[in-house]
């Protein structure tokens, strides 16, 4: 894959390995972005207004961890993949169900797919460290935290006292 010079003191190969991790999460969050705004616009019921502002607010989230995320692999002398193409046909996500209209059909699709996100996020982290990349790492840990947040606001609607 195409990279650059930089003064940066990670050694080129374990930049390389990092870049290929962060372009990997780019995609799967890319994927997930385009899915939730399936849902936000998408979604039927009696919670509707509730549900499609909450989608939104989450796919902005998102959003703005795909933008960390490729700007770190850009400063790390990488090149980005992010546009939709690439995404498609790199995510590890399942696509998203053509059928769904619920609320609850739709936030189940979104807690799994957000799920498996925070899987790969979370041993992200250690990879990241393992290479020698602590602000990657700590880029990570950030969205990490963000990403179990939204399971949270969407797994709520699932759980019953
Ligand atoms: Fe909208």
């Amino acid at each position: 894959m195409q990279s650059f010079s930089t003064r940066i003191d990670i050694p080129a190969e374990k930049r390389a390995s990092v870049i290929a991790l962060l372009n990997q999460q780019l995609a799967d969050s890319f994927d997930l972005f385009s899915q939730i705004k399936q849902a936000h616009w998408n979604v039927k019921g009696p919670h509707f207004i509730a549900l499609h502002e909450l989608f939104d607010k989450l796919a902005e989230e998102v959003e703005d961890s795909i933008d960390e995320i490729a700007e770190r692999a850009t400063a790390l002398g990488g090149l980005a993949q992010g546009t939709a193409r690439q995404a498609a046909s790199a995510s590890r996500l399942p696509e998203y169900p053509a059928t769904l209209a619920t609320g609850r059909d739709h936030v189940g699709a979104l807690s799994d797919r957000f799920a498996a996100l925070v899987k790969t996020t979370r041993a992200a982290i250690d990879a990241s460290a393992a290479l020698g990349d602590a602000g990657t790492s700590d880029l990570f840990t950030g969205i990490v935290r963000e990403l179990d947040k939204a399971l949270w606001f969407l797994e709520a609607h699932l759980q019953s006292a």
